[in-house]
């Protein structure tokens, strides 16, 4: 098994560690020497860029979480108005597509039947449809209008990590390319963004060595019956995605709520030793995210912080830190991630799980 997973003990591990590698090799060419953004794989004119009204995004488990990513940046950078939907909802809830939407299919495998169900349901809407996807050939890129992809090599283990990274990445690429095809984005200002987008893999690198104390906190809480992950903004979908990872390998029942929700139902479920993930990467949003935070602490939570850098007023409010490398809040998703990542993995070895091949989970899911 070592031998198969280059010297990692699980699948899971190993493709968490070539998340570096498979960001820069998704980045790629398709970051100019100038700094602005090309797919050279799309047929799609700038013309018809700038013609889109508005964007569907659907998808299943965690690259809809992905999805939940590309709203927020699609939005931000491009002001496209964008929808995120779960492919099993797409396609049975008669959806709006009025002319020039586009719809953007994110799937790893590229061949989940719901998914693929939805990107039909979206191409006889008259949509155009733009696929997401890691696997060359599969049954979605056959039938999608145009093709990316996330160039993050076989994914084994059944909890998706590098897959999911490498699609926010594309996510935040496309945002860039639509920003700059309608005219709202000089080169230099997407330059600044693509900048920090390099710079990311080496910042996954640095994260990744902080395993040790990860792993500690995830032995320490690993007993627990119930997990909170909370944030806002783009820390909120990251907090979806850090609560999947942990329920689907460790059998932890665990939550991801907007952290502004709190107060409407989960601060009932708080009690003394619930660890609380406190994603606080979102400087804007910070001083709201902490009296959240506070409301957790007067109820004797365990709050465990994901923040930018050392931050003294996190520090002060919480129980643990994780302090990622500093970067503008607007790219932290693609960091803080992975201690969410690693956390579940070492989560789920502290209860002897099987982390690669968790019980009841299939890593394709071609039938309804
Ligand atoms: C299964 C996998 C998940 C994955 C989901 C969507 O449930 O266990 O890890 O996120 O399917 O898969 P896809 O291949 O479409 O991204």
């Amino acid at each position: 098994r070592a031998a198969e997973c280059e010297g990692y003990p699980h699948f899971m591990l190993k493709e968490i560690h070539e998340q570096p590698r498979a960001l820069r090799d998704t980045m790629g060419s398709r970051i100019t020497a100038a700094g602005d953004v090309v797919f050279e794989e799309l047929k799609m004119t700038p013309e018809e860029l700038r013609g889109f009204r508005k964007v569907v995004i659907v998808a299943c488990g965690t690259a809809y979480h992905a999805g939940l990513v590309g709203r927020y940046i699609l939005e931000k950078l491009a002001r496209i108005p964008v929808e995120v939907d779960l492919a099993s909802e797409f396609r049975y809830r008669d959806p709006l597509l009025e002319p020039g939407t586009l719809a953007i299919v994110i799937s790893q495998s590229g061949e989940t039947a719901d998914t693929l169900a939805a990107l039909r349901e979206a191409k006889e809407r008259g949509c155009r449809v733009l696929a997401v996807t890691n696997v060359v050939g599969s049954s979605i890129t056959r039938e999608a209008d145009e093709v990316i992809y996330t160039w993050a090599g076989p994914e084994i283990a059944v909890a998706s990590t590098k897959a999911y990274t490498t699609q926010v990445l594309v996510m935040y690429l496309l945002g860039l390319l639509f920003a700059r095809a309608q005219g709202l984005m000089s080169i230099e200002e997407a330059a600044e963004i693509t900048t920090t987008l390099q710079e990311i893999p080496a910042k996954v690198e640095e994260i990744l060595e902080q395993k040790d104390l990860i792993r500690g906190l995830a032995e320490r809480y690993s007993d627990r019956e119930d997990a909170f992950f909370l944030g806002r903004g783009l820390d909120y979908a990251v907090a979806m995605e850090g609560a999947l990872k942990l329920k689907e390998i460790s059998y932890i029942h665990a939550e991801a709520y907007a952290a502004g929700e709190l107060k409407h139902g989960t601060l009932a479920l708080i009690v003394e030793g619930v660890p609380v993930i406190a994603l606080a990467t979102q400087d804007d949003l910070l001083e709201k995210l902490l009296s959240n935070v506070k409301e957790v602490k007067a109820r004797h939570g365990t709050v465990i912080a994901v923040c930018l850098g050392e931050n003294e007023d996190v520090a002060g409010s919480v129980d643990h830190v994780i302090a990622l490398p500093e970067a503008p809040s607007i790219v932290a998703p693609l960091l803080a991630v992975v201690p969410l990542q690693l956390f579940a993995y070492y989560t789920a070895v502290a209860r002897g799980c099987d982390v690669d091949k968790p019980r009841n989970l299939a890593k394709s899911v071609t039938v309804e």
